[in-house]
């Protein structure tokens, strides 16, 4: 097939493109600078110019394209109203130039959106309609105009080399605060993937996915937050602490509100119905070996 990614350059967005060239599909990707259009070159993809904004350029991006993957997001939390309705608006408007084929559109979401403080949340849960990133009811709205819209849910830890999420954050403050902590008992539970795996799961779902069915992208069902910060300490060799919910918000800043949930996830019925079978190393793995922490003095805040 030939396919059109957007986020092509990102760090998820640059698997898929690697995984669905080995697979023998044609990319094209969007790309909205020099350099990243040099990149998607690198990788044997086309490339094509274009950005959230140019809506013209999805609309042509999608035309060329017999399908398409959406990874595309603007990361600004302190601007995180108007990134949500750029994405939205991205949606529908590539839906609305797949619509009245039978060209498959997968586009992102989070496990975060669909947690329950403690329950599992499975591939049916509806999201959180509180939630400002409207990317499920954008996707699923497509399907009454005609469109094959699926849903890839990522869980918050999608780590590997190349991370620049909410790990390395974690890492980050470790580093400057001299401890490494998790909050309350840390307990709670963080779901995780390695990007290789998500990347060989947004391949099946273009390749096998039904059309307004939610996928979990999760290897790791929930790890304790406090097994994740006994890595990080060791990684840096420094103390590993307990901060109160008081305590947190001064030592997170607003890491403080993801960290502490509890929010596992099942990828059971993604398992079931297109046979993914996570290969990676977990997250604690991952965490284990050097790459976090050959940079970790660059550590920065995500996207601040
Ligand atoms: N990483 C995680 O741990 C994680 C967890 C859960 C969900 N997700 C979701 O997974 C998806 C991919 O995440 P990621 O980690 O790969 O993100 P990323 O590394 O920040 O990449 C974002 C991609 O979007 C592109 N982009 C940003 N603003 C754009 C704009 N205005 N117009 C066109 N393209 C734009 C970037 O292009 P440039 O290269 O030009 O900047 C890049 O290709 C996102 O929807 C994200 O929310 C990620």
């Amino acid at each position: 097939m030939r396919v059109f990614v957007t986020g092509a350059t990102g760090f998820i967005g640059t698997a898929v493109v690697r995984e669905l060239i080995d697979a023998g599909h044609q990319v094209l990707g969007l790309a909205r600078s020099d350099a990243g259009a040099k990149s998607l070159v690198a990788a044997g993809a086309e490339v094509h110019r274009g950005s959230l904004e140019d809506l013209d350029s999805l609309r042509s991006g999608a035309a060329a394209a017999d399908g398409v993957i959406h990874t595309a997001f603007i990361h600004d939390f302190s601007n995180y109203g108007p990134a949500a309705e750029a994405d939205r608006r991205a949606i529908d408007t590539l839906g609305g130039t797949l619509a009245g084929s039978d060209r498959p559109l997968i586009i992102t979401s989070g496990t975060l959106l669909v947690q329950r403080q403690g329950a599992l949340a499975t591939e049916e849960d509806a999201p959180n309609p509180n939630f400002p990133r409207k990317s499920e009811e954008a996707a699923l709205a497509l399907a009454a105009r005609g469109a094959r819209p699926s849903v890839l849910r990522l869980p918050p830890s999608v780590h590997g080399n190349g991370d620049h999420g909410f790990v390395p954050r974690l890492i980050g403050i470790a580093q400057e605060k001299g401890v490494s902590a998790y909050i309350g008992d840390g307990l709670n539970r963080w779901p995780a993937v390695h990007r290789l795996d998500a990347a060989h799961l947004y391949r099946l779902v273009l390749e096998k996915g039904t059309a307004g069915a939610s996928y979990h992208g999760v290897a790791d069902e929930g790890v304790p937050t406090r097994e994740i910060a006994a890595a990080i300490g060791r990684g840096l060799n420094v103390p590993v602490v307990s901060k109160s919910r008081e305590e947190a918000a001064d030592h997170f800043g607003w890491l403080a509100h993801f960290f502490g949930v509890d929010a596992p996830a099942s990828s059971a019925q993604t398992r079931e119905r297109l046979g993914w079978r996570p290969v990676q190393p977990g997250v604690i793995a991952d965490l284990n070996a050097e790459h976090y922490f050959e940079h970790a003095a660059d550590a920065v805040p995500l996207h601040s």
